[in-house]
């Protein structure tokens, strides 16, 4: 029951952040000092992964470089004396962590991204994080949380968190019977249905535990609206064969795909960042006055 393999779909078109993703991939955009993809392989590794495999596209080399070894800027800091910069670089990847790089053609979704990874993936049940949903998990990352969940259900765990009504169309969402605190099992999942017509306001965010079986109902899913593959289609086969859980994990969650919650999260995480911490609290009190201020003067 161990997660080896943890899957990252990277190959999107990012079109909400253009023109900062027409030649560099979203998931390389920094939350104060480090790229989100950063963030979702900690995350994946602090549950247990040893072989991340990325699904990428066009534009997504950097990805590739980012977790290769840099001889000669780690030779060059070495020279320069510059040992606790040297460090960080070497820790971006732990050893004993394989990465393996697969590249999605044309995007044709998320299902078909998740698909791409199955000759990688093999029979084995294995994780999916989306680095643009940045979650701070407070005590423990959301993936660690839902394996928790996995190794007590032993089935597939879909990450899951209550949205404003009016903001269900732009999620997957699901119906589900109570199983325990926080948790239910999936009765019913639709693509972004509008809030007259949602199930629930429970959607489903980037994290999710999947058996392999899910290739097989991605491979016979029709393509869906845009010509995409959606992999919340797949699911919904899923849940007619076996259990499929949502668990509503503790934590915060920034949308980074989408500018304002991209900037939340730079906001939230400077806040908590040893170097920027202090003198970026000073500056947002200062501001935050000026405001007041000027509405006094309205
Ligand atoms: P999004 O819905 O955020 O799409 O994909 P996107 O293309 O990245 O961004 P926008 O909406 O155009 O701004 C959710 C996740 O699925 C991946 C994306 O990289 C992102 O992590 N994805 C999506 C793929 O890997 N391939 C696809 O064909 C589609």
């Amino acid at each position: 029951m161990r997660l080896r393999k943890a899957v990252f779909p990277v190959a999107g078109l990012g079109t909400r952040f253009l023109p900062a993703t027409k030649a560099s991939a979203k998931e390389m955009l920094p939350i104060v000092d480090k790229p989100l993809i950063q963030y979702a392989v900690a995350e994946a590794i602090s549950a247990g992964a040893q072989e991340l495999i990325f699904i990428t596209g066009r534009s997504k080399n950097s990805i590739m470089d980012h977790f290769d070894k840099a001889y000669e800027l780690e030779a060059e800091l070495e020279q320069r004396g510059k040992s606790k910069l040297l460090e960080t670089v070497q820790e971006i990847l732990p050893p004993g962590i394989t990465c393996i790089f697969i590249r999605q053609a044309e995007a044709l979704g998320l299902g078909h991204a998740v698909l791409c990874a199955w000759p990688a993936v093999g029979d084995e049940d294995f994780s999916v994080i989306l680095a643009d949903d940045l979650i701070d998990g407070k005590l423990h990352p959301c993936l660690a949380q839902m394996q928790r969940v996995y190794q007590e259900y032993g089935s597939g765990v879909i990450a899951a968190q209550r949205v404003p009504e009016s903001e269900t169309g732009a999620y997957g969402i699901v119906e589900v019977n109570p199983v325990g605190s926080r948790l239910g099992e999936i009765q019913r999942i639709v693509e972004k249905p509008k809030p007259d017509v949602a199930p629930s306001n429970l959607a489903v965010v980037g994290r999710y535990i999947l058996p392999s079986r899910i290739f097989k109902l991605i491979e016979r899913t029709a393509h869906g609206a845009g010509g995409e593959i959606q992999l919340t289609d797949a699911i919904s086969a899923l849940i007619q064969e076996q259990t499929v859980l949502a668990y509503e994990f503790e934590g915060d969650r920034y949308d980074c795909g989408s500018k304002l919650g991209y900037l939340k999260a730079n906001v939230e995480y400077a806040l908590k960042h040893p170097e920027v911490a202090e003198g970026f609290r000073e500056y947002l009190s200062a501001r935050s006055s000026a405001w007041s201020e000027s509405g006094k003067d309205q």
